[in-house]
C-alpha cells in the first residue's frame, strides 16, 4: 500500500514528539497500521525553522505557511499540533473541506467549536482524531468509545490536568503555598507562561466536556461546565483534609443523574484510601463507572512530547486502517451516532448533590458549635465528622472543620449564609465539595 502522507501543523513539543515516534517506530508503525506513515511537510515558526531544519535533516519540507501545508497535495492527513482557536480552527476547517482527516490535540478548539468541527467532517465524510486532546497519552478517548460501548456510563471523574496536581501534589507533600508550588511549576517548564487556564480549572474544563459528550452521547458542553480552579486553595485546608483521611484534587465531574448532567470542575476531596487521590505530581487518571463493568481507572502522563504523540500516532493509525472505509463503518466522532446526540439538560450548581467540606472560624465559648448545627439540622443537612482545633495562644477563635453527608448544593449555600451572619462566626466558611467515588 501507499505510505499515508502528514502535515504536521507546529513542530514544537508535541509534533517533536511525534516526529521522533513515528522515525524510531516506523516498521514496528507500519506492520500494525498496514502501510507507511511518513511526514511530508511541517509548518513552523520562522525562529524555530533552523532548529526544526537541523532536527528534521531535511526529510520534512518546512514552511512557514500552515495553509500552504493543509492544501498541499502531498499530504494526505493533518495533524493540527499548533494549539489556540484560532488559526487553528480556520485550518481544520480548510482541511475537512479538501476532505483530508484531521488529527488534533487541541482540547481548547474542540471544547469551544467541536460541535461545529465535528458537523463539517460528518458531511464531508472525514475522520477526525482528538486522542491527543485529552490525558496526553493515556488512550480515554479510545477506551470510552470502543472499549467501554456496551456501558451505560454513570459518571466519571478525572485528574486531568497535570500542571495543578503538581501544585498540589507540592503543596501536600512540602507544605508549600499556592504561589510558591506555582512558581516551582513555572521553574520545571509545567505550567504555562500565563497559567490562568491551567489553575483556574479550564484547561481540564475543555477536557472534561469532551469526556462527557464521549460518555453520554451530548455535544460537547464547555459553555455550561462549572469551572473553578485551585488558586484560592491554602495549605491548612489541603492539612485539615488529610487530618480527616482525604485529599484535595482538582477533579473533573460528569455524572448522569436523573434530573439531568453533572459537569462540573473544582478542588474536591476524595477518601485517600481511593487510588485516584494516589495520582501525584503530573500525572493524570480517570475513573470511569460504567453499569456493566463497574469502576475501571486510566493512568498515565497527561502531557509531554512523546506521551501526547503516542496519541496523536494512534490516531494517525486510526486513519490509516479506515480513512478509506465508508463513513457509516467507521467509530461516530462523539461515540453515538451523530443522529443520537442528544441534548440533555447540564444542571446548574445548585441543583447538584454531593458533600461538603466547610471550615469556619468560631468563637471558643458554649452554644457556638449548637448554634451552627441548629442551622445545618433546618436544612436537612447530616453531618458526616467535625474537627475542632485549640485555639492558639491567646485567640478567642477556633478552627471548626465540618464534613456534611450529601446534601444540595442550594441548602448548603443556604445554610453557609445563615452560619456567616452569626455574631460568633467570623466570616468566611471555607466551602469545598467531597466525593466518595464509592462504586
Ligand atoms: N497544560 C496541560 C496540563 C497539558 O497541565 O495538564 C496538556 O493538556
Amino acid at each position: 500500500m501507499t505510505p499515508i502522507r502528514v502535515g504536521l501543523l507546529g513542530l514544537g513539543i508535541v509534533g517533536g514528539g511525534t516526529w521522533a515516534i513515528l522515525e524510531r517506530n516506523r516498521e514496528e508503525i507500519s506492520r500494525r497500521a498496514g502501510r507507511e506513515i511518513i511526514v511530508t511537510r511541517a509548518a513552523v515558526r520562522a525562529v524555530d525553522m533552523e532548529r526544526v531544519a537541523q532536527k528534521t535533516g531535511g526529510r520534512v519540507q518546512l514552511s512557514t505557511d500552515p495553509t500552504a501545508v493543509v492544501e498541499a497535495e502531498d499530504v494526505d492527513v493533518v495533524a493540527e499540533l499548533m494549539g489556540g482557536t484560532e488559526p487553528a480552527k480556520t485550518l481544520v476547517l480548510r482541511a475537512i473541506s479538501l476532505g483530508k482527516p484531521v488529527v488534533t490535540a487541541n482540547k481548547a478548539l474542540l471544547a469551544l467549536h467541536g460541535n461545529e468541527i465535528f458537523a463539517a467532517a460528518q458531511n464531508h465524510g472525514v475522520m477526525i482524531g482528538f486522542e491527543a486532546a485529552v490525558a496526553g497519552g493515556i488512550p480515554i478517548i479510545k477506551a470510552l468509545r470502543e472499549g467501554l460501548t456496551a456501558n451505560r456510563i454513570q459518571w466519571l471523574a478525572g485528574i486531568i490536568n497535570g500542571t495543578s496536581n503538581f501544585i498540589l501534589t507540592q503543596m501536600r507533600d512540602q507544605g508549600m503555598g499556592f504561589s510558591e508550588a506555582l512558581s516551582q511549576a513555572q521553574a520545571l517548564g509545567y505550567a504555562e507562561a500565563d497559567p490562568t487556564f491551567d489553575i483556574e480549572g479550564i484547561d481540564a474544563a475543555h477536557k472534561l466536556s469532551l469526556l462527557a459528550a464521549i460518555a453520554f452521547g451530548i455535544p460537547v458542553q464547555f459553555a455550561r461546565a462549572h469551572v473553578e480552579g485551585i488558586s484560592r486553595l491554602t495549605a491548612e485546608d489541603i492539612r485539615y483534609a488529610e487530618e480527616l483521611g482525604y485529599r484535595i484534587k482538582l477533579l473533573g465531574m460528569a455524572k448522569r443523574t436523573t434530573r439531568g448532567i453533572e459537569l462540573r470542575v473544582h478542588p474536591t476531596l476524595i477518601p485517600a484510601r481511593r487510588l485516584l487521590a494516589n495520582v501525584d505530581g503530573v500525572m493524570n487518571a480517570v475513573l470511569v463507572k460504567g453499569d456493566a463493568v463497574g469502576p475501571t481507572l486510566y493512568y498515565g502522563a497527561g502531557a509531554g512530547a512523546e506521551p501526547t504523540g503516542s496519541a496523536v500516532v494512534a490516531d494517525l493509525v486510526d486513519i490509516a486502517r479506515m480513512a478509506s472505509a465508508a463513513p457509516g463503518h467507521r467509530v461516530p466522532y462523539l461515540a453515538f451516532q451523530p443522529d443520537q446526540v442528544r441534548n440533555e439538560i447540564v444542571l446548574p450548581m445548585a441543583d447538584i448533590e454531593t458533600a461538603y467540606y466547610l471550615r469556619m472560624k468560631a468563637l471558643d465559648r458554649p452554644g457556638v458549635l449548637a448554634e451552627v448545627t441548629r442551622i445545618l439540622a433546618d436544612q436537612n443537612i447530616s453531618i458526616e465528622a467535625m474537627l475542632q482545633k485549640e485555639p492558639k495562644a491567646g485567640e478567642t477563635w477556633v478552627d471548626v472543620i465540618m464534613l456534611t453527608q450529601v446534601t444540595q448544593e442550594r441548602a448548603i449555600d443556604h445554610a453557609i449564609a445563615l452560619i456567616e451572619a452569626l455574631v460568633s462566626i467570623d466570616a468566611p466558611v471555607v466551602r469545598l465539595r467531597v466525593e466518595s467515588l464509592a462504586s
